[in-house]
């Protein structure tokens, strides 16, 4: 599995020959290097909630690729809006619902976070539209390491039934403080997750949004056992392979 992350909460997975973008926010994402044309060949688009830096943009990345896009059933309607369609590229789920996406399997997990759905609106007019879900992706694909994206969220104690369900060994989170969990709260997600690798997400994007990530590596691997924080730099190749567990 190839994974890249693209800044703020931005994904671009690959594996099993399919690639997956998590939160497309490029084209204004201060830290992302790609250029928006450089995911126009995706397959899988995962939207964790409506907010600008994670819807981002999927709307135009769906019009100029054949990708399928799941996210809850309220941005699946707006998105229906340009003529997409329940069941042929979209895939609305809810909190606990598991879709197969083309081979795979994605299920939609609970996060702690407001949310509204910033469109073309908010982009044109400064208009957003109310009430979307936020959630968290879990992604599982056979022979490769389970990955969780927590999506924005605050600390909550079911990460620990997210564990026991989905045993992620790869765990997204967010750790800019402020809008999500800050470093402290973070480790303490790595202690119900046990995830192997942990890919900090969501800082040092803008002045609201700081965390110092070489502490909380330090600080999470002198914690628990047998847990790496990957720090990678936006569009940094990252390669994981399941374990070898005998
Ligand atoms: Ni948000
Ligand atoms: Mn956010």
């Amino acid at each position: 599995m190839k994974i890249r992350w693209l800044g703020q909460s931005a994904f671009l997975i690959e594996a099993a020959g399919k690639k997956i973008v998590i939160d497309p926010w490029i084209k204004n994402n201060p830290l992302c290097p790609l250029e928006l044309k450089e995911l126009f060949d995706v397959d899988i688009i995962l939207v964790t909630h409506g907010h600008f830096d994670h819807f981002g943009d999927a709307i135009e990345l769906m019009s100029n690729s054949r990708a399928g896009m799941m996210c809850d059933p309220e941005i699946s309607w707006y998105m229906s809006k340009y003529g997409y369609v329940r069941g042929e590229r979209l895939f609305p789920a809810a909190q606990g619902g598991t879709v197969d996406m083309y081979g795979v399997s994605v299920s939609m997990v609970p996060a702690i976070h407001p949310s509204a759905i910033y469109g073309d609106e908010w982009y044109g007019r400064r208009e957003w539209l109310p009430n979307s879900s936020a959630v968290g992706f879990v992604i599982t694909i056979d022979k490769e390491p389970v990955v969780y994206h927590a999506g924005d969220t605050a600390l909550f104690g079911d990460m620990s039934l997210i564990a026991k369900r989905y045993c992620p060994e790869v765990a997204m989170l967010p750790i800019g403080g402020r809008f999500t969990m800050d470093v402290v709260d973070a480790e303490e997600a790595v202690g119900m997750l046990r995830a192997k690798y942990i890919v900090p997400m969501h800082y040092n994007t803008n002045s609201e949004l700081v965390a110092d990530a070489e502490k909380f590596k330090t600080d999470v691997e002198r914690r628990y056992e047998n847990v790496d924080v990957m720090l990678v730099s936006p569009g940094e190749e990252l390669i994981l392979n399941r374990e070898e567990t005998v």
